[in-house]
């Protein structure tokens, strides 16, 4: 349980013992979505090693991201280098980051947090949304707990329709689904899972 309050040390060591934790991929259903959307201004909470911040720079969005583990920002950075594009990215935790702007997207990946802190991180993350911005977000789901293919193993820290449809209140839901998928995403998200995916717009009035 500290571990999870102070999340960065956790991160850092597994990032530090992998070349990639989550693969180099953008996550598929991200991959998906951008591609429906015309390149704006975007925010990845929680981005770790930068697999998707990285994607989303290559497909023409002006991309900022933190994470609390440095290792993972560090990753990303240098992965943008490599790729020849550049990704907004620093150190900053959930809890305490504010970005004192607006963004067109807010993309929630596997950012899996305590219930003590996600309610209000969600509803604080909806504010940062332009009137007609989109908040895309993609768990493990409860489910999970039968899968071998990563994500916490605390119920409460897995996202049902319910839950984020509670925490996102604010937002009107075009897409709310839990679903089975096979997933392929570096050595710690592998084969069968459970996962919630959110697609949500703030409304323009
Ligand atoms: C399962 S990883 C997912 C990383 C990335 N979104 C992806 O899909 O590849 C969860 C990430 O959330 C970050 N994280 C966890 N708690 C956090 C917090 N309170 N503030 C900022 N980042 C946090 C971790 O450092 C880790 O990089």
């Amino acid at each position: 349980m500290s571990d999870m309050k102070t999340p960065g040390k956790m991160w850092d060591a597994r990032y530090g013992s992998e070349s990639t934790v989550y693969g180099t991929d953008p996550n598929a259903f991200f991959a998906e979505q951008l591609a429906q959307l015309k390149p704006g201004r975007m925010l990845l909470p929680g981005d770790g090693e930068g697999r998707n911040a990285v994607h989303a720079a290559v497909s023409g969005w002006s991309v900022r991201s933190f994470d609390a583990s440095g290792v993972g920002v560090q990753k990303s950075l240098d992965m943008a280098a490599a790729r020849g594009v550049t990704v907004d990215a620093e150190v900053g935790d959930c809890r305490t980051w504010i970005p004192g702007e607006r963004f067109d997207v807010i993309g929630l990946f596997y950012l899996h947090l305590l219930p003590e802190m996600r309610p209000d991180f969600h509803r604080v993350a909806t504010s940062w949304l332009k009137p007609g911005g989109t908040l895309l977000l993609e768990g493990f789901a409860p489910g999970q707990l039968r899968c071998s293919s990563g994500g916490p193993k605390r119920l409460d820290m897995l996202f049902t329709e319910e839950m984020v449809r509670g925490d996102f209140s604010g937002l009107e839901v075009a897409t709310c689904q839990t679903l089975q998928v096979v997933l392929d995403e570096g050595p710690y998200h592998q084969g069968p899972a459970e996962v919630t995916r959110l697609v949500a717009r703030r409304p323009v009035a």
